[in-house]
Order: C-alpha cells, then structure tokens, then sequence
C-alpha cells in the first residue's frame, strides 16, 4: 500500500513514519511537508535513504503541488497529521491555523476524492470537545460529547472536523477521524510543556508554569498514539470518530515537579506567570471505544514513558539546541516576555 503521511516532519507524524516503516515494511510511505518552524529534515535523516519512504517539501494548502504528488503517488491511504499544533501562537495569530488546518484539509480531501483514496484519515484532538471542570472527575470526553472549542487552534482542528464528517455524508469519502489527549516523547518541539520544562531545567532557566498549574491535561506516550492510528486506518469503520487516551491525567504543576526531580534541579526554578488566555481547565478521554472495537490499549505507563523523554532529551542535545538558538530564542521573547511573574 501507499501510504501519504502529511506533517511527517513534526513530533508526532515522524514517529507514526518510524513505526510504519518498521511494522508494515511492505508498504510505502510518502511524507508531505511545509518544513514550518515546527518541521525539521533532521529528524527524518535515518529514514531518508530508505527506499520504501519518499519525501516532498510541500504546503498542503497548495492545490495544484498537491494534485501532483497525488497524481504520481496514487496513495491508498491519507493520513493527515500537518497543522499548526500550538495554542499559545494560535492566540497570537489565528490566520495560518485556519489557513493550514482547515484549508490544508479541504485540499487533501479534495485529492482523495479525485484519485479515489480508500481512506482518508484525519488526525484531530481531544481539545475540541472544550474543557472539564475540574472539581468533576467523573466526566470524560466520549466521540458524543458536543463539539465545543476554547482557542483559535482547537476551533480550527474542530472546523476540520465537521468538513470531514461533511465530506464522508455528502460525497461518500471513506473517512475516519482520532481524537487523541495530548502526547509527550521523543521529537516533540520544545514550545510544548514537557520538552520546554526539560530544555529550561537543563540551562538552570526559571520554569514558567501558567497560573498556579492545576490545570489537568490527560497524557498519552507519541508511540502509543501512534499505534492507535495504524490500527485504525486498517481496521476501523469508516465514518467513525475514535477517541484516544490512556487515562493519565496530571495537573501541571505536577509534571513540572516529576522533571524537575528527574534531573536533579531545584524546585525554586518553578515560576508562577500569567495564565494563558481561555486556558482549558481539564482534558480527559474516555478510550472505551477504541478498546472495545480494536483492542487498543496503551502499552507505555506515564512513570516509564516520562524518563524515557527525559533520557531521549538528554541523548539528543544537538536536536533541540540547534532548534532553541534560532529563531525560537525570538519566539521565547516574545512569548514570555510580556508575561508577569505572579508570586
Ligand atoms: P507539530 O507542530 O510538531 O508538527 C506539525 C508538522 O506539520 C510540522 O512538521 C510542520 O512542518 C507541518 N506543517 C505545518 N503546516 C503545514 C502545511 N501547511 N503543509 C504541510 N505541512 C505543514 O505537531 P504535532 O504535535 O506532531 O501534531 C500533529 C497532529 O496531531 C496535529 O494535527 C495536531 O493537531 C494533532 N494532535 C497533537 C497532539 C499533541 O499533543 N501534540 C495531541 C492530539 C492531536
Ligand atoms: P501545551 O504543551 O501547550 O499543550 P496544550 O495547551 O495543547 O494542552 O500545554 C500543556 C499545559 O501546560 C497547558 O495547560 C498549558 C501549560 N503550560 C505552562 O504552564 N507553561 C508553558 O510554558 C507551556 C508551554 C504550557
């Protein structure tokens, strides 16, 4: 099979590369990507060679490259991860978030349908269902749980969604859709949490937590979220939405102590700075679904998958310190210069 991965240079579209490539070596991966600040070739670099993975440095927003590709590739399978995937620069500007994750999305259906794609999957989020309060632990995300987005970035990924669904109703595109917690482990872009608190303890830099960092967010290891997603494209129903999580809810606050204490630095570097505008309270999945109708069950427990990053983190200096002294030292700037230390 031909399978045509877009954003495969980004955290977690490389990693479903490595496993595709090493699980299923008959098929053959086709990697689409813009290469945006948050996708680096360098990651890629092992598999380049590989002659069962070919790479194409391409907007998906572009119709007509896009066409191309489709028209030489013929895939059998789409699975888009490309998008803009931080909420804090969604709040900064809103305008390439509708243009690459909902845009972007319209182009690549629109390809499936013409080159009669057998399945188009789209890689979504379990943050477009809102936020949990979080003195309600008992209340979980399920695929009913009315759409019902906070930021910039998570209505952009929910309008993707509905034009997907759209898509499937109206012209009888095979799709699926995952929506997935959020997810830690090697390659991510040191802009998110758990890699940012890792690069700042490592350089003895303050740790800005947002708020008091009791806000709750239901983590899953990238493998995990991966595998999900082979199993779906495979054997999931098409027109189905499958949530993904491992239930592993964790305030923050309590992250941040967990890297701290794993590398041996001091809980004075915590910082306390504004809150993030809109900030969703609680993120939590119910994955009953996906259990149920594939089997699936994460494998990576959050005490071995947290020292696992950390590790890879510490193993792979020139990745992220290349990343963190360019133009991201301007981004960091920015960002949070302007926040207050509120303690
Ligand atoms: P990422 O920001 O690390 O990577 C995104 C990739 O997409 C990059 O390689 C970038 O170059 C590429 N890209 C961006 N715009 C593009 C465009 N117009 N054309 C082609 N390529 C483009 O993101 P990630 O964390 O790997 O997330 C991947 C997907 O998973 C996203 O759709 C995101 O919404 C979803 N998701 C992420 C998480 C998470 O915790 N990170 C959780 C659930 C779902
Ligand atoms: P993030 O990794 O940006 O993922 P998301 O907002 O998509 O869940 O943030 C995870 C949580 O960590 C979120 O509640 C915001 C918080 N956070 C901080 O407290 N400080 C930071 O510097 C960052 C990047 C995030």
């Amino acid at each position: 099979m031909n399978i045509l991965v877009t954003g495969g240079a980004g955290f977690i579209g490389s990693n479903f590369v490595f496993l595709e490539l090493k699980e299923h070596p008959e098929d053959k991966i086709i990697c689409v990507d813009k290469l945006t600040y948050a996708g680096n070739l360098k990651t890629l670099k092992d598999v380049m060679d590989n002659p069962q993975f070919k790479f194409y440095k391409t907007d998906i927003c572009d119709r007509e490259a896009i066409d191309k590709i489709f028209a030489e590739e013929k895939p059998d399978i789409v699975v888009n991860f490309a998008a803009e995937s931080h909420v804090d620069r969604s709040i900064e500007n809103p305008e390439v978030f509708l243009e690459t994750n909902i845009i972007g999305t319209s182009v690549l259906m629109d390809a499936s349908r013409k080159y009669g794609v057998k399945r188009y999957h789209q890689v979504s989020t379990d943050e477009v269902y809102g936020d949990l309060p979080l003195d309600r632990p008992d209340l979980f995300f399920t695929e009913e749980t009315p759409l019902h987005t906070s930021s910039p970035y998570s209505s952009s990924k929910a309008g993707a969604d509905l034009l997907v669904s759209a898509y499937h109703r109206t012209f009888g595109l095979p799709v699926t859709i995952s929506r997935c917690s959020n997810n830690y482990g090697p390659y991510q872009f040191p802009e998110k949490l758990i890699p940012l608190m890792i690069a700042n303890a490592l350089a003895d830099k303050s740790l800005p937590v947002y708020g008091e960092g009791l806000n709750v967010r239901d983590w899953l290891y990238v493998e995990d979220h991966c595998k999900a997603i082979d199993l779906i494209i495979r054997k999931g129903t098409v027109g189905e939405v499958y949530n993904i999580g491992g239930h592993n809810e964790m305030k923050n606050i309590d992250i941040v102590k967990i890297i701290l204490n794993e590398l041996g630095k001091p809980e004075s570097l915590i910082t306390h700075v504004t809150d993030r505008k809109g900030h969703d309270q609680r993120y939590a999945i119910d994955p009953a679904k996906i259990h149920a109708e594939l089997g699936w069950l994460p494998e990576t427990m959050f005490k071995d998958g947290i020292k696992k990053t950390i590790q890879w983190y510490l193993d792979n200096k020139e990745w992220w310190e290349d990343i963190i002294s360019g133009d991201y030292q301007n981004y960091y700037e920015e960002m949070y210069g302007k926040k207050e230390v509120i303690e």
